[in-house]
C-alpha cells in the first residue's frame, strides 16, 4: 500500500501547497479540501484503507484510539494546527511511539489580545449597546442607560498561569488591575513576578476576583473546573471568561449561576457544544457573550500555526528525530 498522509481541512494556500507538495511516487496525500471537517465516517475510512503515515488534524478531529488504531502500524506523525491538544489521545501515541506536534507560543498574544476583547465587551455591554443603536433604540443620553462594569482597578483571577494566562495579566496590569491566579503547579514567580500576580487557592480567587478568566488547559483534572460551587463562590456580580475549553466550565451549572443572579455576566469564546446550538438559553441572556472560538484568529497568526504544523508534519513523515515543536 502506498504511505499516505491525510489532511482533515482546506488550509491557506501557501500551506497547501507545502502538504501537497509532500506527494511523491511513494507518498499520496489525502486533502479534504473544504472549510467544513471531515466526517468521522471519512476519517476512519481514510485510516483503514491506506498506510497512513502522517495526520493533519484541527481540534475538531477526535483523534481518538480508534482512528490511530484505524491507520495501522505505519503511523509516525498526529500534528494538530492547534495549541489545545485534548482532542488527541497523546497517551496512546506516546505508548505507540507517535509523534505529536501542536503550535505553542505562535498564537499568544493574538489569543490574550481576543481574552481582553471579550473582558471588556461582556463588562461593558458592547455587543449590546452596538445592537440598540443598529435597533434604533438610541433616542437619547441617558444617565444610567447600558451601563457596565469598571475593568480599570478591579482585581481578576486567572485560572491558568501559562502562556496565554500570562499575555492576559500582562496587558490587564495596563488596566491597572491586581492580578490573582491559580493553577496546577502552585506559586510560579517566573511568570507571576513581572505582573505582580499572587497567587491563591481556588477558593480564596473566587472569592477576591471581579473578573474569573480561564485560561488553563483541558486535561482531565480541569473538566468542569468551574461548577455550581465554583459559580457560587464568586461575586454575585463577578464576570466570569472562558477562552480556554467549553468543557472546563460546567454549562448547565453556568447557565443556572446567571438565571439565579449568581453572578453577574459571562464571556465566552468557547462552549459545549462547538457550535453553540442556536436554542441554547446562554443566546438569550443579554449578560452573555458568545463567540466562535476566534481567540487565534488573525490572519496572521492562523498562517503562522498552519505552517508550523505542516513543519511538524513534514518531519514526522520524514522520519526526523524530533519535531520541531512537540507536545510535552
Ligand atoms: P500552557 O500550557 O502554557 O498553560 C496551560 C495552563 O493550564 C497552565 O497555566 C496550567 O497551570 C493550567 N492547568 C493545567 N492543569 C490545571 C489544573 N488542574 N488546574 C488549573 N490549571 C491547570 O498553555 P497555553 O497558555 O498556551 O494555552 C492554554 C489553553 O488555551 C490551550 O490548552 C487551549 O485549550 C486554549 N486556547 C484557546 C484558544 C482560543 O482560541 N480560545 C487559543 C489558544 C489556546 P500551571 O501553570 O499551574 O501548571
Ligand atoms: C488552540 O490553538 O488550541 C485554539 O483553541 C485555536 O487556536
Amino acid at each position: 500500500m502506498t504511505a499516505t498522509v491525510i489532511v482533515t481541512r482546506q488550509l491557506p494556500a501557501d500551506v497547501e501547497a507545502a502538504v501537497l507538495a509532500l506527494a511523491s511516487d511513494d507518498l499520496k496525500v489525502l486533502y479534504h479540501k473544504s472549510d467544513d471537517p471531515l466526517d468521522r465516517a471519512t476519517l476512519l475510512e481514510w485510516c483503514s484503507s491506506s498506510a497512513v503515515v502522517g495526520i493533519y488534524c484541527l481540534l475538531t478531529d477526535r483523534i481518538d484510539a480508534e482512528v490511530l488504531e484505524a491507520c495501522g502500524d505505519g503511523l509516525r506523525v498526529v500534528s494538530t494546527m492547534s495549541v489545545g491538544y485534548n482532542h488527541i489521545d497523546v497517551e496512546w501515541c506516546k505508548a505507540h511511539g507517535v509523534a505529536v506536534g501542536y503550535t505553542p507560543d505562535v498564537l499568544t498574544e493574538t489569543t490574550a489580545d481576543l481574552a481582553v476583547a471579550l473582558l471588556l465587551a461582556t463588562a461593558r455591554r458592547i455587543p449590546e449597546a452596538a445592537n440598540a443603536v443598529k435597533a434604533g433604540e438610541w433616542t437619547t443620553w441617558k444617565p444610567m442607560w447600558l451601563t457596565g462594569k469598571d475593568v480599570f482597578g478591579s482585581t481578576v483571577g486567572i485560572v491558568g498561569l501559562g502562556r496565554i494566562g500570562a499575555a492576559i495579566a500582562r496587558r490587564l496590569r495596563g488596566f491597572g488591575c491586581a492580578i490573582r491566579y491559580t493553577g496546577a503547579s502552585g506559586p510560579k514567580p517566573d511568570l507571576a513576578g513581572p505582573v505582580e500576580a499572587e497567587f491563591r487557592d481556588m477558593d480564596a480567587l473566587l472569592g477576591e476576583s471581579d473578573f474569573v478568566v480561564v485560561a488553563c488547559a483541558l486535561v482531565p483534572a480541569t473538566r468542569g473546573l468551574i461548577g455550581a460551587a465554583q459559580l457560587r463562590a464568586m461575586k454575585s456580580d463577578a464576570v466570569l471568561v472562558n477562552i480556554s475549553r467549553g468543557e472546563v466550565v460546567d454549562q448547565d451549572a453556568l447557565i443556572e449561576a446567571l438565571r439565579a443572579g449568581d453572578i453577574g455576566a459571562a464571556g465566552l469564546d468557547v462552549t459545549t457544544p462547538e457550535p453553540l446550538p442556536a436554542s441554547s438559553p446562554l443566546l438569550s441572556m443579554p449578560n452573555v457573550v458568545v463567540l466562535p472560538h476566534i481567540g487565534s484568529a488573525s490572519v496572521r497568526t492562523r498562517e503562522l500555526i498552519a505552517k508550523m504544523a505542516a513543519q511538524n508534519l513534514q518531519a514526522g513523515v520524514q522520519g526526523a528525530a524530533a519535531l520541531p515543536f512537540p507536545v510535552p
